[in-house]
């Protein structure tokens, strides 16, 4: 990755009419009906911005959508690209690097997650406190990292505080039950075993799923204040464990986004 290369990008994406977003918003699987509350959208495919991760055939639908909600002008990540479709830690968290070079002061991201803390329930919403790095590797680890930022960046408080306190008070407002705790992202796309499920609530997680931690670390990286929202798809009992049903997890996903959808809005108005 190098500069020009991000400003080729960015180029393309002011000339389609990307002007000054305020806001990133990254959608998880399953989380696509945000993108309806988008007035004004214009759209730039992933296979047709310079220097984008080249999409797999599984990810053609992949799209950046400039508009605006409440007012407020956003860029909006439908669909991510993930470690487990063979990209690597740099390409998958380029996307942020140029939203942030468009302009973006607040980013929002929101992911699919299994509930490993068994007081979570499928179709909750969890606000992600603190994470666990278990995808063994980084987005900052590469050769010229420094021309970007710096390179052991400050890790004590990953998700802004003030955002995470108005998501709470904005749930607790509207009436949408929200939980916390930290997510552990795993590199996947096998879910886990039962033993995995043991040993990710003895470290201390509440939620796993397989995106998400890299690109806060380089919101982190570009001091881009952020927020995370797991949507909790399955519970994770190692004791009863079913096996696995991915459009379960999809209807899941789907019907718990509204609540979503409620808090980036009013989030959205209050900042
Ligand atoms: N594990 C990992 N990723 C997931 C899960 C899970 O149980 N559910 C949704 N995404």
């Amino acid at each position: 990755m190098t500069q020009e290369q991000l400003k080729e990008s960015v180029e393309y994406l002011k000339k389609r009419g990307f002007e000054t977003p305020e806001i990133g918003i990254v959608l998880g699987t399953g989380l696509g009906q945000l993108i309806d509350h988008i007035e004004n959208p214009i759209e730039a495919h992933y296979n047709h911005i310079p220097h984008f991760p080249l999409a797999t055939v599984e990810f053609h639908t992949g799209k950046l959508i400039f508009g605006t909600i409440e007012g407020k002008k956003m860029v909006v990540m439908q669909g991510r690209f993930h470690l487990y479709e063979g990209y690597d830690f740099v390409d998958i968290t380029y996307p942020i690097r140029v939203m942030h070079l468009l302009g973006i002061k607040k980013l929002f991201i929101s992911n699919a997650a299994g509930a490993i803390n068994l007081n979570f329930k499928k179709g909750d919403i969890m606000l992600i406190e603190d994470h666990i790095n278990l995808q063994s590797g980084s987005p900052l680890a590469f050769r010229n990292v420094s021309e970007f930022g710096n390179r052991f960046v400050d890790m004590s408080e990953p998700y802004d505080v003030d955002m995470c306190k108005k998501i709470h008070a904005i749930a607790i407002r509207e009436g949408i039950s929200i939980q916390k705790g930290v997510y552990a992202s795993v590199v996947g796309p096998q879910l886990e075993t039962k033993a995995e499920y043991r040993m990710l609530k003895i470290l201390g997680t509440d939620a796993v799923g397989m995106s998400t931690v890299p690109e806060v670390i380089v919101a982190n990286h570009l001091r881009l204040p952020v927020v995370a929202v797991s949507v909790l798809t399955d519970e994770c009992d190692p004791e009863n464990l079913e096996p696995v049903n991915i459009q379960e997890i999809l209807d899941i996903a789907a019907k718990a986004e509204p609540k979503m959808i409620k808090l980036f809005r009013e989030l959205i108005k209050e900042i």
